[in-house]
């Protein structure tokens, strides 16, 4: 198995586990509440786990995109086995260039996937297929979470967390104040905060609306909308 298929693997595993204790780890479902939704996009969805909480389980249209084709092939399997009427379609795309219409999705997620993605590019795109006041879940990788990661490679995992964190803090670093996101490698990670996202969603017609319940400091979550223009 590549490392890839390990941790789709894993998240599957995961996913399958809350299903049967009937929890949802991330409280998705309960970000949504009773809104009548009918289409859910998740973007870098990896084995789309989180549309089940919020389009599967209220009859919803779903559908993921991610580039990693074994992460869509594992998801296509997961959902044929356990969903077989869910109305979920796994599509690969690049979050930069989203094959929707504009304004086709209520509501969208994008869990700890900005990272890898052109940052300005993948808010964009989201915002361009969110209709006006639909919600956008993103959960981000805050400048803590790497520093978690040097911290256990320091302590003995090694070397490859020490510089893999270090090398996306300096990506992060240099979009935070310059405002551009470096794209070659070995810089292409980028960290997110929230006072980078408040410079960059009103860009795109987009703002906080409030924390999501389950957020937390090395993983900041959000409930974002689109602005309904006048
Ligand atoms: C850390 S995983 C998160 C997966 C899933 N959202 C979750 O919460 O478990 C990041 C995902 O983003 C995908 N990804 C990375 N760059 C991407 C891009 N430019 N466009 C679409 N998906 C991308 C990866 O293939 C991977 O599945």
């Amino acid at each position: 198995m590549t490392e890839d298929e390990q941790y789709y693997a894993a998240t599957k595993a995961n996913f399958l586990r809350e299903l049967n204790t009937a929890r949802d780890e991330d409280g998705l479902g309960s970000e949504i509440g009773d809104l009548q939704i009918s289409s859910v996009l998740d973007v870098g969805c990896g084995i789309g786990q989180a549309l089940y909480p919020l389009a599967v389980a209220a009859g919803a249209i779903a559908v993921g995109v991610d580039v990693s084709e074994d992460s869509l092939r594992i998801g296509r399997a997961l959902y044929e086995e356990k969903f077989p009427d869910a109305r979920v379609t796994f599509i690969r795309s690049m979050a930069e260039a989203l094959p929707f219409e504009n304004e086709s999705f209520d509501v969208l997620n994008c869990g700890l996937a900005l990272p890898y993605m052109d940052n300005a590019l993948a808010i964009s795109e989201m915002a361009r297929v969110m209709r006006p006041g639909g919600t956008l879940l993103l959960k981000i990788h805050h400048p803590r979470f790497y520093i978690g990661e040097i911290v256990r490679g320091l302590k003995g995992g090694g070397p490859s967390p020490v510089i893999h964190g270090t090398r996306v803090l300096a990506a992060g670093t240099i979009y935070h104040i310059f405002g551009r996101q470096p794209r070659f490698k070995p810089l292409h990670e980028s960290y997110q905060t929230e006072w980078m996202l408040r410079r960059e969603l009103p860009r795109h017609g987009l703002m906080i609306a409030r924390p999501q319940k389950r957020t937390n400091s090395a993983t900041p979550a959000f409930v974002i909308r689109k602005v309904v223009q006048a």
